[in-house]
């Protein structure tokens, strides 16, 4: 149902049915972070109502290209767009046990998985009328790297992949807080225009790709890459569109990808290293560091003052006690 016959071993051809697929603004892109421009207007994304109560019930499908999660409207980006964006739906894009799978590169390096959170301007009726406008749709997006631990939120939708392996089927998953599987910190992110990456491929979409990624466990990687089936009945793997060309776009930046700056902004990122959220690229172990040494320089100067302080009473009380030796000594001699 709603299933087109385009598929990643066909790529070449999505133009033929899909006229937009050939077209000069194209995602996904490599984001090469030597030739960002730095914007300091772009704004931390804010998202509300992601988190959603237990008792909320999501569909989950195997379109038979990716895996879908369906969004209830109540869930919205509210800060750093211009206008304002309701979701849509998320799904994920991965690679195999042989090779990564993200659709966005950054310098060149594919990371492991990549989501997309898909959403579109309220000025609109619809999705569907949006998604033909070129101010229409806001994707967020993260990349999915391998990481100690398991990722809580991320099991939410894994666990219920083995009920869904088939193209067309879909189950119901509870609520959670859907913003745990974007990254804590939504300050630090690219920004540029670019297209829907399947067909039909509208450019449409004004995408944000975090700076920070997503660690989920080895299991969790390989439970993505392996459970579900394409609608040849064959593994649904490697579902990425290779990077397109940037034809002259922009690729913004909302901190400063360069200089020596980008490693102290993480001190307003307070729990990089937070149970659960488990996002990693800047480490918390950098400002203690920086903590631990302004704590040292601080002990040392009062030390240093102490000794000073000490040193200058000494002096002040040493000339009256050396004479009083002086003279006492005098006198016992005179009396013997
Ligand atoms: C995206 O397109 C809009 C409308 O054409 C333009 O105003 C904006 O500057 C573009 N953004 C970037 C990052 O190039
Ligand atoms: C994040 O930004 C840093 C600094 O420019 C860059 O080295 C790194 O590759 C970026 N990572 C991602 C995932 O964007
Ligand atoms: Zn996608």
């Amino acid at each position: 149902p709603g299933h087109s016959h385009w598929s990643y071993e066909d790529l070449q051809h999505w133009g033929v049915g899909h006229p937009d697929c050939k077209r000069t603004m194209q995602s996904p892109i490599n984001i090469d972070t030597s030739k960002t421009i730095f914007s300091p207007q772009l704004r931390p994304i804010q998202l509300s109502g992601y988190s959603l109560p237990a008792n909320e019930k999501l569909k989950l499908r195997n379109n038979g290209h990716t895996v879908v999660l369906e969004l209830p409207k109540s869930l919205a980006i509210t800060g750093g767009y211009a206008q304002q964006y309701q979701a849509v739906q998320l799904h994920l894009h991965w690679g195999s046990p042989r090779g990564p799978g993200s659709e966005h590169t950054v310098n060149g390096h594919r990371f492991a998985a990549e989501i997309h959170v898909v959403h579109y301007n309220t000025k609109y009726e619809s999705f569907q009328q949006a998604m033909v406008n070129p101010d229409g749709l806001a994707v967020l997006g993260a990349f999915l790297e391998v990481g100690p631990r398991e990722n809580l939120y991320y099991q939410e939708i894994l666990e219920h992949l083995q009920d869904i392996q088939r193209e067309g089927e879909e189950v119901l998953v509870s609520g959670f807080n859907i913003a745990g599987l974007l990254p804590e910190n939504l300050k630090l992110y690219f920004h540029y225009n670019g297209s829907l990456t399947t067909p039909p491929c509208y450019e449409s979409v004004k995408w944000t790709v975090f700076n920070q990624t997503m660690l989920l466990s080895h299991n969790q990687m390989s439970m993505l890459e392996m459970s579900l089936r394409n609608d040849d009945n064959k593994a649904l793997q490697n579902n990425y569109r290779p990077v397109q060309n940037l034809n002259g776009r922009q690729v913004l930046a909302s901190f400063q990808t360069t200089l020596l700056l980008t490693k102290q902004l993480p001190a307003g990122n307070d729990n990089s290293a937070e149970e659960g959220h488990s996002s990693s690229s800047f480490h918390a172990g950098d400002v203690l560091a920086v903590l631990f040494g302004v704590l040292f320089a601080v002990t040392a100067l009062a030390f240093l003052l102490y000794i000073y302080k000490h040193r200058s009473q000494n002096a002040r009380l040493d000339s009256p006690t050396k004479l009083k030796v002086i003279y006492t000594a005098a006198t016992t001699e005179n009396t013997v």
